[in-house]
């Protein structure tokens, strides 16, 4: 028996399966808008920190197929998400009987400031669907003043530390950058 013979594939379905599996490996599933568009939104607001701004958008499994446009719907999305869960989150720690009432009033008027946010975020999302980048701006500027004013309501006595800290920079983060990519949209 001839060598050639002792091969498990065809030599020319070998060759296009090695295409095949070159092509496949050539998919880029980066968005090379990102990069674009977090330098672009953590030069022009220096609360933006570059790879926190990557890390959020990559994260959403759409992002990798997403237009300027759509990366817009996508981090509003992601500050509802987010607010989301921190609400959850802090009505969970005020099942906690133990808190000092200085705390749980702090707590007590996050959870009001977070739920005002999540109205306001939908009504940023609606304005920003209907490409009314102006309201949308604004909705999403005082969703992004309500982290700052949750955190600021623990600072006021010693010794008490925010148990929001992280959350609040983060939706405050998220909120700058679907603001700077609302006005990226204007111009
Ligand atoms: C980044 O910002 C510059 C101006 O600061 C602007 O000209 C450019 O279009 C922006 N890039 C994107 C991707 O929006
Ligand atoms: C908020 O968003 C940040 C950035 O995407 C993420 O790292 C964090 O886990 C999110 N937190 C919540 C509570 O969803």
């Amino acid at each position: 028996m001839k060598q050639e013979n002792m091969l498990p594939l065809h030599p020319v379905l070998l060759v296009l399966f090695l295409l095949f599996l070159t092509a496949t490996a050539a998919v880029d599933m980066s968005n090379n808008l990102i990069p674009k568009v977090c330098d672009n939104s953590s030069r022009a607001d220096p609360n933006i920190r570059y790879t926190f701004c990557t890390a959020s958008l990559q994260s959403a499994p759409d992002s990798p197929c997403a237009a300027l446009r759509h990366l817009g719907t996508i981090s509003i999305r992601l500050v509802k998400f987010n607010a989301t869960n921190t609400r959850c989150y802090i009505r969970q720690l005020l099942k906690n009987t133990k808190l000092t009432p200085y705390v749980r009033q702090g707590l007590n008027d996050c959870d009001e400031l977070y739920s005002d946010a999540l109205s306001t975020v939908r009504k940023a999302a609606k304005a920003y669907g209907a490409k009314n980048y102006a309201d949308a701006n604004i909705h999403l500027s005082s969703v992004s003043d309500a982290p700052l004013t949750c955190e600021q309501g623990f600072t006021e006595r010693k010794g008490v530390k925010s148990p929001l800290t992280k959350r609040n920079d983060q939706l405050f983060q998220l909120s700058a950058i679907a603001l700077s990519m609302i006005n990226m949209m204007v111009h």
